[in-house]
């Protein structure tokens, strides 16, 4: 087959997620969305392409995301415009545009491009479930914002989900800490790697968040950011750490911990699959964001939030064994060996009665039907044979436990079916 004739491939680093692996996705979403909602926050939808500046000012210049990985390019019309490589920007954006009342709490789920070397858990499309919260910087919002995250992991049966806290001070006091951080580094830039030697004067922070064992090995013995906070910083983390405390979060103090976008200010903090490996094993993560509104053009309004992502949370799952895979089954199969018209009519009436109902298209033979009603997992199968049609009735027959065929008037069988109990195995599904 020459090259213009092969089958067109989704492009490295992106996926497609068929049923029933879908299933997971749907109820990941529709848990997630209920426990926003217990929580007092609502859906925002915003677009998925922004103006680049709206990055390069929020993100940060500086930072890998906007330098190396978006997707930035100039439309038909000639206007620079980026694929959004996370959902926060875009959130406060909308805040800033629409001043809806605070505290505006928010929660999406969302797709996020990023320009990386596909890998494991690593794409170039990737998907989020996202909170943010904007107009208090109360660090109860902080201890909700965290516990949030924290509580899906668990609902999800993950066990091996470490929690990595910091804080990385404010506008007021983080600038005493980067000069002693700078001076740090000067003393032992050249132990550190080739990237960070030549730049760690232009982002001092980011040598921290850098993976590469040369860099680690320096920044052990660094400055701690901890030590540097201001007597509100202080506090405020110490507030955070007590109501974490309260609500039974375990938590890790790490003050290497600064995260990869440049607009954290205060509470930041990470989630790691243990069961992961490496570099690719942050399952969720967030922080504050006080200065965020103003670097976009709005007026100050502190803020915070979160994304987790969703792909790297289901290799989670797989790697500890939970939150499997487990498609909802239709409640009845209907066999129709006589034509299809009794099928077609039963699955509109089932349907709109609340029940789910499948059936077998072009004709084929009872034995294939009845084939196929078995594998759907459908708890009945409702069957019409020529006997059937011409006394007006259907043979009603249980696939998923033992027990005896019934025969039932064709008039009465959405009620009988709606009255048949669901066995055990659909009522334990979460
Ligand atoms: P982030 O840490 O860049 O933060 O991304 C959040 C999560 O998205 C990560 O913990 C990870 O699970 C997932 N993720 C990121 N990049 C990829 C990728 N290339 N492939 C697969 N999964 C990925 C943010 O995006 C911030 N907006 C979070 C936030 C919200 N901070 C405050 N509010």
């Amino acid at each position: 087959m020459d090259e213009q004739s092969a089958p067109l491939r989704a492009p490295a680093g992106t996926h497609d997620v068929l049923w029933p692996q879908s299933v997971r996705w749907e109820r990941l979403v529709s848990e997630f969305a209920r426990r926003a909602e217990r929580a007092g926050f609502g859906l925002v939808i915003s677009p998925m392409f922004e103006d680049a500046a709206l990055f390069r000012r929020g993100i940060g210049d500086e930072s890998d995301v906007v330098r190396k990985e978006m997707y930035e390019f100039a439309d038909r019309g000639g206007r620079e415009v980026a694929l959004r490589p996370e959902g926060t920007a875009s959130v406060v954006r909308a805040f800033v545009q629409h001043h809806p009342p605070v505290p505006w709490k928010t929660w999406y789920v969302t797709p996020a491009f990023r320009y990386e070397r596909p890998q494991a858990g690593r794409y170039k499309q990737h998907h989020q479930l996202g909170v943010e919260v904007l107009g208090t910087e109360d660090p109860d919002v902080d201890v909700e914002v965290v516990t949030l995250a924290a509580d899906l992991y668990l609902w999800l049966g993950l066990g091996q989900v470490e929690l990595s806290l910091n804080s990385m001070g404010c506008g007021a006091c983080r600038p005493a800490y980067v000069a002693a951080l700078v001076a740090y580094l000067e003393e032992h830039a050249a132990q550190l790697c080739g990237e960070h030697r030549e730049r760690f004067r232009v982002n001092p922070l980011r040598v921290l968040d850098c993976k590469r064992p040369e860099c680690r090995a320096v920044t052990e013995g660094a400055p701690r950011i901890t030590d540097y906070l201001d007597e509100e910083c202080a506090a405020h983390l110490a507030r955070v750490r007590a109501g974490l405390d309260e609500a039974g979060v375990e938590y890790r103090l790490d003050p290497r911990l600064v995260r990869g976008l440049d607009y954290y200010t205060r509470t930041t903090f990470e989630f790691a699959a243990t069961s992961l490996t490496g570099a690719q094993n942050a399952v969720g993560g967030g922080g504050r964001y006080d200065g965020l509104a103003e670097a976009i053009g709005g007026p100050p309004s502190p803020g915070i939030g979160f994304g987790i992502g969703i792909e790297r949370l289901l290799l989670a799952c797989d790697a500890e064994g939970v939150f499997p895979v487990q498609p909802p089954a239709p409640d009845a199969f209907v066999v129709d060996v006589t034509g299809g018209t009794a099928a077609r009519a039963l699955c509109v009436a089932l349907r709109r009665s609340g029940l789910g109902a499948v059936r077998a298209y072009d004709g084929r033979s009872l034995k294939a039907q009845l084939k196929q009603a078995d594998r759907s997992g459908a708890r009945y199968a409702l069957i019409v044979g020529p006997e059937e049609l011409a006394l007006d009735v259907v043979t009603t027959r249980p696939l998923r436990r033992e027990g005896p065929q019934e025969t039932v008037p064709r008039a009465s069988v959405v009620q009988w079916l709606a009255a048949r109990p669901k066995g055990e195995e659909e009522s334990d599904q979460r």
